[in-house]
């Protein structure tokens, strides 16, 4: 099938380099031209492991294309997925003016029918939006169909859950939509199994927020625990498995650290909060499942201020810029929280992370980053751990702790066995297991 994909980040790349790795003729499209010059170079403006092979293997089989042109992309298929950025706008609600536009630019080329597949998380309700405004613009004589098909694709293993995924939830108001759409996914189904579940596109749009929405529930439910452990002297690792074996409630999502963060969760329980209130039904529960994110961040960062004392002048070391390991995605990390609130006590910041850097700097471009773990901890005061890479879970603890001014670490991630780490003479804080 002949496939358009709108946005090429980390959703809409991902979605149609899979695609076309399925078989399909894909179109990608962005209006970010230096996005498509390096797609067209052979580069990558994501990092997402496997993504560059795939994207290389489909480029060269031709069927997997790139361009600036929305008009292009609205003549080249039946199908457009929208897979553009849906950032927190002024008030904190998704900004939709990248849908809207997609939608209005589609609606003014398009000469037959077509299917625009909600991609991005967009808040329910928008289906019934960019119907209208497809409606608007529209200028030949033609059906088309809105549908939502939500992405459950998690940065750093989003090629793995794109070609295997639990389920295809497809909102769909027609036959002929959700026709189009099990026609797209089926040789990722006959592959990799899943289920494809077809409901209305109010259900889908929600089935997205009410997933995230749970997943991050989860989150907050275990950090809040970890408060509870450390004060009635638990262990929080120990209560989770304690938790986890039992099959309803599952091991995955029951790690304590800083909190939840990336272009996801945060956006999706806030925007669910918002429905439910214009809805006139007030989602208590899950404001609370925000103070508890908000505040874990503040938790820890008293651990470093206790550790500390006088944090002017002490030097920090921080690993891990990204919102967890595997991906540059900086949205929403926890590093946003503690650099620039380390920064106002003065402390002297030096931070690692593999991939993140660059994605970093464009938001804080004053922050002294290396690409050696041991550079990083040199003469540090305090090692704060704000992530689950390999190479920080791996480091030699002995040579780490020789560079640093002080041996302490705070740990928002509990990567490291207490009793083990303290053995070597570290002074180790983490999440619940104190
Ligand atoms: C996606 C979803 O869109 C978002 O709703 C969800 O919450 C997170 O995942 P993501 O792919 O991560 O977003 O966003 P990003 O990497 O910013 O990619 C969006 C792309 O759309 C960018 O490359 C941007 O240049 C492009 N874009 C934006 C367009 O092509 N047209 C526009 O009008 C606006
Ligand atoms: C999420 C969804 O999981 C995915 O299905 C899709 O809808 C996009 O959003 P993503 O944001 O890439 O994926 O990452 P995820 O692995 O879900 O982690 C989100 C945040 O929760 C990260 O900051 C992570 O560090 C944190 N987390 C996760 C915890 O703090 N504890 C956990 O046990 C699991």
């Amino acid at each position: 099938m002949k496939i358009s994909v709108v946005g090429t980040g980390y959703v809409g790349l991902v979605t149609g380099a899979c695609f076309a790795d399925a078989g399909h003729d894909v179109l990608c499209i962005d209006n970010d031209p230096k996005k498509i010059k390096m797609l067209h170079n052979g580069f990558m403006p994501i990092y997402e492991p496997g993504l560059d092979a795939i994207v290389e293997r489909n480029v060269k089989l031709g069927r997997l294309k790139f361009s600036t042109c929305i008009k292009e992309g609205t003549e080249f298929a039946p199908v457009i997925f929208i897979a553009v950025g849906t950032p927190p706008g002024v008030g904190g609600e998704a900004n939709m003016t990248y849908v809207e536009q997609v939608g209005r630019q589609v609606a003014e080329n398009m000469t037959e029918y077509r299917l625009l597949v909600e991609k991005s998380t967009v808040p329910a309700q928008t289906s019934e939006y960019l119907k209208r405004t497809v409606l608007k613009y529209l200028r030949a004589d033609t059906d088309f169909d809105v549908a939502s098909n939500p992405e459950f694709l998690r940065e750093g293993t989003a090629i793995e859950d794109a070609t295997h995924p639990d389920r295809i939830v497809v909102g769909v108001d027609s036959d002929r939509a959700a026709d189009l759409l099990e026609e797209i996914y089926r040789p990722i189904l006959e592959k990799g199994g899943g289920a494809f579940l077809r409901m209305s596109v109010t259900s889908a749009e929600l089935a997205k927020h009410a997933s995230n929405s749970f997943l991050a529930m989860k989150i907050s439910y275990i950090n809040a625990v970890a408060r509870i452990c450390e004060l009635a002297g638990a262990d929080v690792e120990q209560v989770a498995k304690g938790m986890g074996l039992d099959p309803r409630i599952g091991p995955r999502f029951l790690n304590a650290g800083v909190g939840y963060g990336g272009s996801c969760f945060p956006k999706d329980v806030d925007a669910f909060v918002r429905l439910a209130d214009a809805l006139g039904c007030e989602f208590t529960l899950l404001k609370e499942v925000q103070n508890i994110n908000k505040s874990q961040r503040e938790y820890v960062m008293k651990k470093i201020k206790q550790e500390l004392w006088v944090v002017q002048d002490k030097k920090v070391a921080i690993f891990g810029l990204a919102f967890k390991p595997e991906t540059d995605d900086v949205r929403e990390a926890p590093s946003l929280y503690f650099v620039p609130k380390l920064q106002e006590m003065k402390a002297k910041l030096t931070a690692w992370d593999p991939v993140a850097e660059s994605k970093f700097k464009e938001i804080h471009p004053d922050l002294d980053c290396v690409q050696d773990l041991y550079e990083c901890a040199k003469d540090a005061d305090l090692l704060l751990i704000l992530t689950e890479w390999s190479e920080v879970k791996n480091m030699d603890l002995q040579k780490l702790k020789n560079v640093m001014a002080s041996p302490v670490i705070v740990d928002g991630r509990n990567i490291f066995h207490p009793e083990e780490i303290r053995s070597l003479g570290f002074t180790y804080h983490s999440v619940g297991r104190n």
